[in-house]
Parts: structure tokens; sequence; C-alpha cells
């Protein structure tokens, strides 16, 4: 098999990574890819233009390139799968009508509604004033979201009405793109988990659970990021838990995907909310793999990924043998340019990966370059450090003290991954 693989985060290479070790893959390419993808063996960055969904379809052809992984959700909602799909390319990612899902909010929270899927009560408004006057009707704190895509950062969760009414204004004024709605959400507390599962249209297969540490500062504090560190897979899912997240979340969301004519073949990620009272409802629904949920979960992964994604992209999902998962634990530790998700700088050079990898974690890079031979940063989020191990403790571990020797000017990591007191669920 040849893959492309389109994106350019640790995602992305930890997919490449992955793909690598399926005895059936011969070469990856990877578009643009990063300079962890740079130095995979067997492994190709292209340089050609990630939006021109005509040219990747001319190239995938040419290179007789048997399937296009697509990681972001950009491309996703603005239709490449629909273009390649069209000449005949096998693709695993969803099309643009099932990507909605991530994309419109206000869709994917009306597809839930109409299924009785489990997730916070909201309303949709078109205009600032009659959404601060839902505000006043259901008062603080209260979670206010730009429909569109934010790059995760068009949700405000509200702890005063002014605050409330301060996102509402900022997201009518277009902050976070030309945005013409707004959702209002129900305020749910509990922890978080990412459900990831892979599906071809007719059937759907749940990963291992993870767990994702978004803002920014230990503690959980501080603004939002894209994820600063995951593991995988969550001690406290129990699997009477995870049997209803299929069951009442993953299967009902397939088929009410089936019932709007769309043919989802990828991955369908589920961010949970575990209230109190150990009910799974939805947070979000995102339709690609997690970042840094797939650089934790897939280091456990056994069977080939490469024949599980083909699987998918051909509608034979059912036809595979149950996934296959390495006994232990994973953990993922990103480290991040100072500043990070504010201004940064770049072009710092990075040293100590070499060491961190014969300590035995698997480092995976995302905002990385090499400039001249030399790796320097070129993102946000620069590195994200992952160790296996058997127990979840010894996996964090792992993860930190390979992280220890690499250094870049004005890293940042969070020193509390994993660290979340479990949550006391009913049996
Ligand atoms: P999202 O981009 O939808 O995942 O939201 C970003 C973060 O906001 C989530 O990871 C949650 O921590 C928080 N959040 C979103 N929706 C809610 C909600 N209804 N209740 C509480 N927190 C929420
Ligand atoms: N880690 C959160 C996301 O991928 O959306």
């Amino acid at each position: 098999m040849k893959i492309l693989v389109v994106g350019s985060g640790g995602r992305e290479h930890a997919l490449s990574w992955k793909l690598l070790q399926s005895p059936t893959v011969d070469q990856v390419f990877c578009l643009p890819g990063n300079g962890g993808t740079a130095a995979l063996e067997k492994c190709e960055n292209l340089s050609l233009d990630p939006d021109d969904f005509d040219a990747i379809a001319t190239f995938a052809q040419q290179q007789t390139i048997t399937l296009v992984v697509v990681g972001p959700e950009l491309p996703l909602a603005a239709g490449i799968t629909d273009v390649l799909q069209k000449q005949g390319i096998a693709v695993f990612g969803p099309t643009q009508a099932g990507a909605q899902i991530e994309a419109s909010k206000s869709w994917a929270k009306a597809l839930m509604e109409s299924a009785g899927i489990p997730t916070a009560k909201a309303g949709t408004f078109q205009d600032a004033a009659s959404a601060k006057a839902y505000v006043q009707t259901q008062g603080a704190p209260i979670v206010v979201k730009a429909d569109g895509l934010a790059a995760g950062k068009g949700v405000t969760v509200a702890l005063t009405l002014e605050n409330a009414f301060s996102a509402i204004d900022e997201v009518f004024a277009g902050r976070f793109g030309s945005e013409s709605q707004v959702l209002i959400e129900e305020y749910l507390t509990g922890q978080e988990v990412s459900v990831l599962a892979l599906s071809d249209g007719q059937t759907i297969r749940p990963l291992l659970p993870a767990q994702d540490h978004k803002p920014i500062g230990e503690g959980d504090t501080g603004p939002n990021t894209g994820g600063m560190g995951a593991y995988a897979p969550v001690p406290w899912m129990t699997d009477t838990l995870l049997q209803r997240v299929e069951q009442d979340i993953l299967q009902p969301t397939l088929t009410a995907l089936q019932d709007r004519q769309i043919d989802y073949r990828g991955v369908l990620y589920a961010g949970l909310i575990i209230t109190p009272e150990g009910a799974p409802k939805v947070i979000e629904f995102n339709c690609r793999f997690g970042d840094p949920e797939t650089q934790a979960v897939l280091p456990l992964l056994e069977t080939p990924l490469a024949e599980l994604l083909m699987a998918c992209a051909e509608q034979k999902l059912t036809q595979q043998p149950k996934i296959r998962w390495k006994e232990g634990f994973s953990a993922c530790v990103v480290m991040a340019s100072g500043g990070y998700p504010g201004a940064y700088q770049k072009h710092h050079p990075i040293t100590g990966i070499e060491e961190a990898e014969t300590k035995g974690a698997v480092v995976f890079h995302a905002g990385t370059q090499l400039q001249d031979q030399t790796l320097t940063t070129s993102g946000g989020r620069v590195l994200a450090v992952t160790a296996v191990a058997e127990s979840f403790e010894q996996a964090l571990q792992a993860a930190y003290q390979g992280l220890s020797p690499i250094k870049f000017q004005e890293s940042y990591y969070r020193r509390d991954i994993g660290q979340r007191k479990w949550p006391e669920l009913k049996p």
C-alpha cells in the first residue's frame, strides 16, 4: 500500500508512524508533514498545495495511492473527501456532509436532539439580543459556542451573565470567523473523556478511551489549547460505561447519519462529559482523530492501522476481526512554545530527542521543521512525548523521563498530566 496522509501535526506524525508499522504499507506521503514525518523511513513530505484538492487527486492517481487519510477537520469540512471519492480514490475521512457534525455545532445538536442522544440542553440563536434574552432566563454558569469551526477557541464557559453577554458579542463581531449563529448551552460538570470510534458508514467500533488536558495551565487553569497531554485507556472508564457510550451515543449517531443519507467513513470522535451520576453526555463531536489523543492511543494498537482504515474506506469494517490492543497504558505530554496559545516565538533549535528515544519514549513532532539540517520549532505545540508501560503511573513517569533531556528556548509543558482526581462513579 501507498498511503497519503493529509496534515502537519503530531496526530499526522503518529498516524504516519503507525501506518508504516503495518506489514502491507510500503510508503507514506505526508502533505505537508513536519520535521518528524520528514525523518521517518519510507515517509516523504510533499510540497503540494494542501488546499488544492484537484491537485491532490491528480497526485494520488499518478502515484497510484491506495488510501488517503485526512487528519484535520478543515479539509474535511471543505469537501476534500467528496473531490477525491469522485475520482475513485479511497479516502479515510467523512464527506463534507458528514463533517458538519464538527463544522456546525447547531447541526450536530439538532442531530443529537432528533436521535435522543444525551447532550447538554441548548438553544441556537441568529442575533445577539435573542441569545442574551435566553441567557437571562437560564442564568450562569452557561456555555457560549460559536456555531462554526474555530480551532477549539469558539467556546466560552461563562461563569457570570456579563461573561456570557460579552462572549455573545464577540461571536457576532466575527471574532471566530464570519459567524451568523451562536449556541447557548447548559453548563455540565464532570470528567471529560474522548472516545474515538472508527466507522465505515455501516458499523462503528470504538478505540480505547483517552483523556485530554485542554487548558494551558496546571490544575486546568487558563485558556484552552488544542490539548496539552493525554493518556489512554482511562482507568476509571468501566466496561459498563463504555458499553453505554456505544449503545446510547455512538450507534444511534451513526444511525442518525445514515437517516440523513450520510455515508460516514472515518473517525467519529465523541467528546464526552461523564456527569457525577455516571451518565455520559456529548459535549461535542469531531469528524477526525483527536490531537493529542491519537498520539496516546495509537502506540497501544496491535491490529495493523492500515488495514483498519482501509476497511473503513472500503466499507468492510464488519469483516475485520476485533481490534487488538497491547496491555498497559500510554501517556503523552505536549511540549509547547512559551506564550502558546497566545503569541510565541519560532525557529528555536531543539535538542535531546535522540536521548529521549533511548529512554524508551516516542517523540511525535507537531510544530517542528528541518532548517538546514537543524530541527527547529515552528508552531505552538512542538512535540508530544509518549511512553507506554504496564501501569498508568509508570507510563506517566516514563513520558516525563523521556521529556527531561529535550530542550528548546522557552519550552513549556504541564507537569500535572494524568494527575486529576478520579471520579467516584456509582457502580
Ligand atoms: P469544545 O470545543 O466544544 O470541546 O469545548 C471546549 C471545552 O469547553 C470542553 O473541553 C469543555 O471543557 C468545555 N465545555 C464545552 N461545552 C461545555 C458544557 N456544556 N458544559 C461544561 N463545559 C463545557
Ligand atoms: N484534543 C482535542 C481535539 O483534538 O479536538
